[in-house]
C-alpha cells in the first residue's frame, strides 16, 4: 500500500529539520509518496496568501502532511498562522492536537535530579475552538477608543470528543487524566468544560479524573511532573503548556505533535512543536528531533506500527548515546543527527 504524504517544509528551520525526517521516513523502505508544497512566507510574498486557495482539496487527497514551521519576521505572524496552520486545523477539523512531552534517556532536563522516570506526560489540546476560534473583531483603528474584542467559543460538542479522546488515552496509559480549567475566573466557558469532563469521566471508572486550574497546572508540572500522565486542555491552555512540556523534555527542538480527528480517517497534520526558530535558522544546528518524532506520530497514523516503533527506537538510541545538537549540550549538526538516526535503524 502506498502511502501519499504531502510535506510542507515551511519557514526557517522547517525545511532543514524536515529533510532529516523524510529522510529517516524513506530510509524505512515504505512505500511513500511525496508531493512537497512549496506554501508559507517566501509564497506570501508572491501571492499575497499563505497557501492556494484549493489547499485543502489538495491536502484531502493526501493521507497525512508533515509539515516543519511557518513563520518569517517579514510577514505578521497572526497572518502566517492564520493563513496557514489554523486554517488547515479548523477546516479540516483536526480536533486533537496530540503532544507526548517524554523526556529521553541522555537527554538533559533542566529540572534538577529528574530524568526519564519522571517526565512522561501526554498532552491532548483541543485544536479548533476555544481561544483560537478567530471570533471577534477592532473598531475605532489607530484612534483613542479603539476597541478589540475576541472571543472564546466552547461548544459542548467539541468539548466533550476531545476530553472523551483524552480519557480513552489515559485508560491505555497510567489511567490518570488531569483536565486544565479556569472555571474560578472564567465563569461560562471552562465551567462548561468542567461539566462535560465530569460526565465523560462517569464512563471511565478506571481512570483517576482530577481538575487542576491551570495555573496551578504549570507550578505542578514543574514540582510533580512524575504525578502527570494524561492533560487535557483547551487550545490555549495547551498550547502554552506544551511549550513548558516541551522544555522539560530537553527543550523546544524536541517536542512532536499530532493533528487528528480520531476515528475519522481524515488526513493528519503531523508537525513539531517548534515555530521556525529565525535566531538559528540557517546554520544547520537545529535539532531535529521533534521533527522525526513526529514522522513517528505519522507513522502510526498511516497504520504503519512497526516502523514508527522502529524509527522510535533508533531516535531514543541517539538520544541516549549521541551524537546531540547544541541545544541538548552536544555539538553535532541537523544533518549528523538526522544520519545518525537512519544508521541506528536495525
Ligand atoms: P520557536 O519555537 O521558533 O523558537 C523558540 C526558541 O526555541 C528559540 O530560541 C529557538 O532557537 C529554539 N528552537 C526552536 N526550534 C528549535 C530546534 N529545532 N532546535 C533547537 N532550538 C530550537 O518560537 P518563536 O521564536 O516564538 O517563533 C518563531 C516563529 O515561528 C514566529 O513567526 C511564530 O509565529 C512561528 N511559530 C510557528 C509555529 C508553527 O508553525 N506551528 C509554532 C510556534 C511558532
Ligand atoms: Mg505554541
Amino acid at each position: 500500500m502506498t502511502h501519499r504524504v504531502a510535506v510542507l517544509p515551511g519557514d526557517g528551520v522547517g525545511p532543514e529539520v524536515i529533510a532529516e525526517a523524510r529522510r529517516a521516513v524513506d530510509a524505512l523502505g515504505l512505500s511513500v509518496e511525496w508531493t512537497e508544497l512549496p506554501w508559507g512566507s517566501a509564497y506570501w510574498h508572491e501571492h499575497g496568501r499563505m497557501m492556494p486557495p484549493d489547499a485543502l482539496d489538495t491536502l484531502e487527497a493526501h493521507d497525512a502532511l508533515l509539515m516543519g514551521a511557518i513563520g518569517d519576521p517579514t510577514v505578521p505572524d497572526h497572518v502566517s498562522l492564520w493563513g496557514l496552520v489554523l486554517e488547515i486545523r479548523q477546516r479540516l477539523d483536526l480536533w486533537a492536537n496530540v503532544r507526548p512531552a517524554r523526556l529521553l534517556d541522555g537527554v538533559p532536563c533542566p529540572l534538577a535530579g529528574r530524568s526519564s522516570a519522571d517526565v512522561d506526560m501526554l498532552f491532548v489540546r483541543e485544536n479548533t475552538e476555544g481561544e483560537y476560534s478567530g471570533i471577534g473583531g477592532r473598531a475605532h483603528r489607530g484612534l483613542g477608543g479603539e476597541v478589540a474584542i475576541e472571543s472564546s467559543v466552547f461548544t459542548h460538542e467539541g468539548v466533550e470528543r476531545v476530553i472523551r479522546y483524552a480519557f480513552e488515552r489515559a485508560a491505555g496509559r497510567r489511567g490518570v487524566l488531569t483536565s486544565a480549567t479556569k472555571s474560578n475566573a472564567s465563569r461560562y466557558g471552562y465551567v462548561l468544560w468542567d461539566e462535560v469532563a465530569a460526565d465523560v469521566a462517569a464512563e471511565f471508572p478506571d481512570v483517576r479524573y482530577e481538575r487542576v486550574l491551570v495555573d496551578a497546572l504549570a507550578a505542578r508540572m514543574v514540582r510533580n511532573p512524575e504525578s502527570l500522565d494524561v492533560v487535557v486542555a483547551s487550545n490555549l491552555f495547551g498550547d502554552i503548556l506544551t511549550d513548558l512540556a516541551a522544555v522539560l523534555q530537553g527543550g523546544m527542538g524536541m517536542a512532536a505533535s499530532a493533528n487528528v480527528a480520531p476515528g475519522s480517517g481524515r488526513t493528519g497534520l503531523f508537525e513539531p512543536v517548534h515555530g521556525s526558530a529565525p535566531d538559528i535558522a540557517g546554520r544547520g544546528i537545529a535539532n531535529p528531533v521533534g521533527a522525526i518524532w513526529s514522522a513517528v506520530l505519522m507513522l502510526e497514523h498511516l497504520g504503519e506500527q512497526s516502523a514508527a516503533a522502529a524509527l522510535m527506537t533508533a531516535l531514543e538510541d541517539v538520544c541516549r548515546r549521541g551524537p546531540r545538537t547544541h541545544d541538548l549540550g552536544g555539538d553535532a549538526g541537523t544533518a549528523e543527527v538526522g544520519a545518525a538516526i537512519v544508521g541506528r535503524l536495525g
